[in-house]
């Protein structure tokens, strides 16, 4: 396994890109089992979910390629079969997203079941839920959900969880009821911009999907869906993990290719912390010099502070003049960073799903474990102001969700060493 070697201490300045959304386009790759014309996806970042999603299509008969512009074309040429097993699923948790489509086509899905997960309990009852109101038959047998249904019939659905709405869960009923007959109403769904970005491209495709944005999302379903072409959101995680990667460096970057209106939680919570932030059409100008203030952050569905930025938030705070407090709300247990990053000095008290962060002068370098994706970027956050050296082991990790993170990072004045293993 891979793993990054950063010298601390370096400041960054320049531009960055900013790639199409992983967590947008997961769930859109996923619906374009949904016909069997080619669908054209253009901004789809080259991460290793992204490819784990491509062979898992490949298995269920899609021909997959990225064409010269980079876009990714997408066409089902044999429906035949319909398991996702579980070498697929274990690889990647979202390869539940085919559940819905392979359902509402075909008539039949076998899903392996997701099992345990580096930020906690991740049920998927809300999904089994869903396919079951819309007319699915489920049954559980060695490990996989098996689905059945002859026609999916639209119906209403309160989608509410212990701990609010569930992103993948919406997108999975909202892609399966497209095909379903009749009106189907989701209510208490996920606003997250990745399921509008799912809404728009179904649409795209000929689906009747209104609402997307709002808890209430209304299908009506419609007897067929047709190819298209559209592209993939920016995504706002990897905008936000850029903007801490200014401040704790005391930097400056021009984030190129975000919307702004997808991070307002963050750029508050920035704001607050007492970093600059200039908004300017699509960019974003992140600039750091001064001492950060702590502030109380709470992670809660969109558009509250996104639980995808907990970790690299944290990271920052370690350096604040002062107490902050962290709380999880989504993935109470998603707090495997504190212990590392208490190996970098980092001062931090975790109690229940809160965590109490006591700013210190600095972050020393030291070996790291990455233990999740978000995790990951924090500690490559941190070694970049820690004084000496800090390597980040496991980061394979990391390459799940940002595409070249270390390329991007070095461009604009990091410096960060991948040592193949
Ligand atoms: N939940 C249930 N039952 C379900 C589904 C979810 O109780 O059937 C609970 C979860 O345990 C959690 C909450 O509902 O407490 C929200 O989870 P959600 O279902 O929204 O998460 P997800 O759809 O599985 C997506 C992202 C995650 C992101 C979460 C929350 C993708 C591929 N994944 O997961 O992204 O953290 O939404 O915003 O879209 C990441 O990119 O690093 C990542 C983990």
């Amino acid at each position: 396994m891979d793993s990054l070697v950063i010298q601390g201490g370096t400041r960054l300045r320049g531009e960055v890109n900013i790639n199409g959304a992983k967590n947008a386009a997961l769930p859109i790759m996923a619906a374009c089992l949904l016909t069997t014309e080619e669908c054209v996806i253009r901004s789809v970042p080259d991460l290793v979910d992204v490819r784990h999603l491509i062979s898992l299509l490949e298995s269920l008969g899609a021909k997959v390629r990225r064409d010269e512009n980079g876009a990714l074309r997408i066409k089902v040429e044999d429906e035949s079969n319909s398991l996702a097993d579980y070498e697929s699923v274990r690889k990647m948790r979202a390869s539940i997203c085919v559940l819905g489509p392979l359902l509402a086509k075909r008539g039949s899905a076998e899903v392996s079941m997701p099992g345990g997960c580096a930020i906690g309990d991740r049920p998927i009852n809300l999904h089994l839920r869903g396919m079951e109101a819309l007319g699915g038959s489920l049954s559980l047998a060695s490990g996989n959900i098996v689905a059945d249904a002859r026609q999916l019939q639209g119906t209403d659905i309160f989608l509410g969880g212990a701990y609010g709405s569930s992103v993948l869960a919406t997108a999975n009923i909202m892609s399966a009821a497209s095909l379903a007959r009749g009106r189907t109403v989701i209510e208490s769904a996920a606003c997250e911009p990745e399921i509008v970005d799912l809404g728009n491209f179904l649409n795209s495709m000929g689906a009747k999907v209104s609402g997307h944005g709002s808890h209430r999302i209304t299908i009506e379903g419609v007897e067929q869906l047709h190819g298209t072409d559209y592209t993939v959101i920016p995504d706002r995680i990897e905008a936000g993990t850029f903007m801490v990667a200014a401040a704790i460096t005391n930097g400056e970057l021009v984030l190129k290719n975000c919307r702004t209106e997808h991070l307002m939680a963050m750029i508050d919570r920035m704001q607050l912390i007492g970093v600059e932030i200039e908004t300017v059409g699509d960019d974003i100008r992140v600039s750091s010099a001064r001492r950060l203030n702590p502030v109380d952050v709470t992670t809660q569905p969109y558009p509250g502070f996104p639980t995808d930025l907990q970790a690299q938030l944290m990271a920052l705070l370690c350096l604040a003049d002062g107490n902050s407090i962290i709380t999880e709300k989504i993935f109470p247990d998603r707090f495997m960073h504190t212990a590392e990053l208490g190996r970098m000095g980092a001062v931090l008290r975790k109690e229940g799903p809160t965590v109490i962060v006591q700013g210190v002068r600095e972050l020393i370098g030291a070996p790291v474990m990455a233990s999740d994706l978000r995790a990951s970027a924090a500690l490559v956050l941190a070694g970049m102001v820690a004084r000496g050296e800090t390597t980040v082991l496991r980061v394979y990790h990391i390459d799940r969700g940002y595409e070249r993170i270390e390329e991007k990072l070095n461009a604009v004045g990091a410096q960060i060493r991948r040592v193949k293993e």
